[in-house]
């Protein structure tokens, strides 16, 4: 049976963090909508000339262009046993689109939805000091470095900062997570598959949290 993890949490909390050690132990292809984005943008596709002003802004993209893109990944083959969603859905459309489609294209549901719980001024620090690969791989000036500084450790890339990693796009990406996207705690919680962790530990830690969460409902 396909398994199918929706990683949920704010701006910095550590979606992408743990979403490396996710996709390496439970052999899940990583989908993360944001990556998907950037990597669109950077190839000027039409897709990414859509989505920039919305990410650029720290604003949602609209539903239908996400979902649509969403659909079109996980009907490839890396996708065929399931999947690991980090940053999607983030709206109760998105969320339904997506039950939609698992139940359509897969015969599957959502298995489990780990939801990173981290208190707010402590984001505002770990958005700051992060620096990433092109390839979604993801350090920190000070609490996760790369062994080379400025260099990815898993595949030698240069490390940049994002574009909307600044204060001013910070503080709106952090009201629509408050406002639209947190709202899914209510729409997974009655599933019975909503497990809230608390995101504020150590990378080590969270990642024992979610593991352990992963384990109880495969
Ligand atoms: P996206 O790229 O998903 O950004 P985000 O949701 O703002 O989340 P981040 O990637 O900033 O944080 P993260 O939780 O992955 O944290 P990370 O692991 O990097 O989306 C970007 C944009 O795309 C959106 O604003 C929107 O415009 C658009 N978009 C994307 N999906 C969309 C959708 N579904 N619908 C519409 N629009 C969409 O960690 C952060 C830092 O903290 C790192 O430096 C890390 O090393 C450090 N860190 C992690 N964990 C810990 C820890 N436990 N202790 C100490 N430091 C830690
Ligand atoms: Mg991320």
């Amino acid at each position: 049976m396909a398994v199918y993890i929706v990683l949920l949490g704010p701006p910095g909390a550590g979606k992408g963090t743990q979403a490396e050690k996710i996709s390496e132990v439970y052999h899940l292809t990583h989908v993360s909508t944001g990556d998907l984005f950037r990597e669109n943008i950077r190839e000027n596709t039409e897709l990414g000339k859509k989505a920039r002003e919305y990410t650029d802004n720290g604003l949602l993209v609209p539903d239908e262009v996400t979902i649509a893109m969403v659909e079109d990944r996980l009907k490839k083959e890396d996708c065929k046993n399931g999947a690991l969603l980090d940053g999607f859905p983030r709206t109760i459309k998105q969320a339904e689109a997506l039950d939609e489609m698992l139940e359509k294209s897969f015969g599957a549901k959502v298995t489990i939805v780990p939801c990173i719980d981290v208190d707010q001024d402590a984001l505002v620090a770990r958005i700051s000091g992060r620096r990433m690969c092109k390839n979604g791989h993801v350090f920190h000036v000070v609490t996760k470095q790369p062994k080379v500084e400025g260099v990815c450790d898993v595949c030698g890339e240069p490390l940049y900062q994002r574009a909307d990693d600044n204060e001013e796009t910070v503080k709106t990406r952090l009201n629509a997570y408050n406002e639209t996207t947190s709202k899914l705690v209510d729409y997974y919680s009655p599933k019975g598959v909503l497990k809230t962790v608390d995101g504020n530990m150590s990378i080590t830690d969270v990642t024992k949290a979610i593991f352990a969460a992963i384990d109880e409902a495969i």
